[in-house]
């Protein structure tokens, strides 16, 4: 590891994709916040929209920061029922997932449509997570690398270098979400390599910068060894962020 890598601070994001509702997020913020958090690493919980302001009114001036799950590539107009990254910023939000595989799947946004909305979340200086991975049938075909790098790929298009060294991005192998399966600490390291090399080609500096999580049933018991990985700058959480002993569990193993 670099002097450079050992900078990056651990990023440990819970994204609790359609989860919870008032009572249950005031318990789950709760448990987190009742436990002493001696850890050095960001702790991050990334909740639907219109949970926001109750993260707002809880977490504001805690160890623990919130964000978006999603966000709409426009800044304003007649897209019902989109949110702008202007709108999250009212809330002091301060990161935003995109380009998640289920938002890929489910609702077909593409390289195009995801790298876009990564460019207008940093113009209202939200921080977005970028998600990639491969499904089972793209690593089967030996595709993995060539499926993330274009992925990234499309998002460096439309970034400049300073903004490219201000994104998160997480490595998300779709056949190891809500799945138990979890990649191997020595492929998801492998895919990270790729990745950092990637922002390499374009700028050194980014490279350095640029914290790659791994999620994908990332859980207490396999989150130490994956985390020790040199490239591997975090986790992006999904069912274990969901119990707050899980979760702090992951943290401390960070
Ligand atoms: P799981 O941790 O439930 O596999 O989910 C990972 C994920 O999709 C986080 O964004």
């Amino acid at each position: 590891m670099n002097l450079m890598a050992q900078q990056r601070r651990t990023l440990i994001a819970g994204n609790w994709k359609m989860n919870g509702q008032l009572t249950a997020n005031s318990a789950l913020l709760g448990d987190l916040l009742a436990t002493p958090l001696e850890s050095t690493c960001e702790i991050l919980v990334c909740v639907p929209s219109v949970y926001l302001a109750q993260c707002e009114a809880l977490l504001q001036r805690t160890p623990i920061a919130y964000g978006a799950q999603d966000v709409s590539a426009h800044q304003s107009g007649a897209y019902t029922g989109e949110v702008s990254p202007a709108m999250l910023a009212d809330f002091s939000c301060k990161y935003v997932i995109v380009g998640h595989s289920e938002r890929r799947a489910y609702h077909h946004e593409s390289d195009e449509l995801v790298a876009q909305k990564a460019l207008q979340a940093l113009r209202s200086s939200i921080c977005p997570i970028v998600c990639v991975g491969e499904t089972l049938e793209q690593r089967e075909a030996g595709r993995t690398n060539e499926i993330v790098v274009t992925q990234l790929r499309a998002v460096m298009d439309v970034l400049d270098d300073g903004a490219l060294a201000r994104i998160v991005v997480a490595y998300e192998p779709v056949w190891a979400i809500g799945t138990g399966k979890t990649a191997t600490p020595e492929m998801a390291q492998e895919v990270h390599a790729v990745l950092r090399a990637t922002l390499a080609e374009r700028s050194e500096f980014a490279a350095d910068k640029v914290r790659i999580l791994y999620g994908g049933s990332m859980k207490p018991d396999n989150a130490k060894e994956l985390l020790e990985m040199p490239d591997i700058d975090g986790g992006l959480i999904g069912g274990a962020s969901l119990k707050a002993v899980d979760f702090l569990a992951i943290v401390a193993a960070a």
